[in-house]
């Protein structure tokens, strides 16, 4: 292997998670603006298994051959032309480039340096690839799509998973009065990471025990069990549902405008500067990371097989050892 090379993840034909294979590819070089990171551990995202069977991104990244993955933690290596902010060695985290491909699961990646930001200091590699893509998703629907004041009523869909413990932290953090669905066995971990109500949504109709709702923070979507359709029932005149998954449908949009509500659909974006505020919050000791479990590179099909299940708590990361 040539110091030119790196492993990655390569997938050459859409599929199961088969068709996630370690190779030998170019590594490569950082333009004016980029910087070039050594790659410590990367997240791994529903989006990122969506996408490799042909949903999700794939229409952006077009036909295999390509890497998967945009959630990365690691250290400067080289920076491009122009990068003024960081040095070689500095640590840092981000979620480059999305939604066109990143490239995270390998060993280097390039982007512009300002899709970065330093790495939260108080945790590891590990925790922070756990953290841009979701905490991202949470910060820009609450903060920059909701507009969340202290005092509202947010409902979280999923609030175990991903995205969610880290909506739970940043509505808290708000002021918000915050209502989570996950099943009972998340409740005591959410309840101290700020959810003031949990639903378990596999014993009751969320909509039977949650009212007066200003914000929905829907992970769920219409997919199973039409829970953005159902969440309609929850919102407050004028009331705001975030459909996360999936967008709104025109059916969605028309039973939303029926009702005097608002729906939002939602796409996450690179953002250096939010994840230097999230990094503050984790550095603080506000907002804390899960990491249900970490793979080697090697196991990324593992990975995948297990985020598919849909029951993680918090997130799943990709390890690159000694590199
Ligand atoms: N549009 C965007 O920009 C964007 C960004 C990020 C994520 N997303 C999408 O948002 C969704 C969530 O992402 P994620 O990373 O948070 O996923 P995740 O971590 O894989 O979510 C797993 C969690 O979902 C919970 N869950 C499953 N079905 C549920 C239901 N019917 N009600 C309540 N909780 C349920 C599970 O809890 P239990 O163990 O209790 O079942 C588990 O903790 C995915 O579809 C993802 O693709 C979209």
């Amino acid at each position: 292997m040539s110091a030119s090379s790196m492993r990655a993840v390569v997938q050459h034909e859409l599929g199961g998670s088969e068709v996630l294979r370690v190779e030998q590819i170019a590594r490569p070089e950082p333009l004016p603006t980029e910087i070039l990171v050594r790659v410590r551990a990367a997240g791994v995202n529903p989006v990122d298994w969506k996408t490799r069977a042909g949903n999700g991104m794939a229409g952006v990244l077009g036909e295999p051959p390509f890497v998967l993955g945009w959630d990365v933690s690691g250290v400067v290596e080289q920076v491009g032309f122009g990068v003024t902010t960081v040095k070689p060695g500095d640590e840092v985290y981000g979620m480059p480039w999305f939604p066109r491909a990143a490239g995270g699961y390998a060993e280097y990646v390039t982007a512009p340096s300002r899709q970065f930001a330093r790495k939260p200091a108080t945790i590891s590699h590990e925790q922070a690839a756990a953290v841009p893509l979701a905490a991202l998703t949470a910060w820009q629907a609450l903060v920059d799509t909701a507009d969340v004041q202290r005092g509202q009523r947010v409902l979280i869909h999923a609030a175990a998973g991903g995205v969610g413990h880290f909506a739970v932290q940043f509505a808290k953090h708000l002021g918000a009065h915050v209502i989570g669905t996950a099943s009972s066995r998340h409740h005591d971990w959410l309840t101290k990471l700020g959810a003031d109500a949990l639903v378990d949504y596999t014993a009751v109709r969320f909509e039977d025990a949650v009212r007066d709702v200003d914000v929905v923070i829907d992970l769920v979507g219409d997919a199973h069990d039409d829970t953005s359709t159902r969440s309609l029932n929850v919102l407050r005149p004028n009331g705001l549902l975030v459909a996360i998954p999936a967008g709104v449908s025109a059916e969605l949009a028309a039973a939303a405008e029926a009702k005097g509500l608002r729906v939002s659909a939602f796409l996450v974006e690179p953002d250096g500067t939010a994840l230097t505020r999230i990094a503050g919050l984790i550095d603080a000791g506000e907002v804390s990371v899960e990491v249900e479990a970490a793979f080697p590179l090697e196991q990324a099909a593992a990975a995948h097989t297990r985020g598919e299940s849909d029951r993680t708590r918090g997130k799943l990361v990709l390890t690159m050892g000694e590199n």
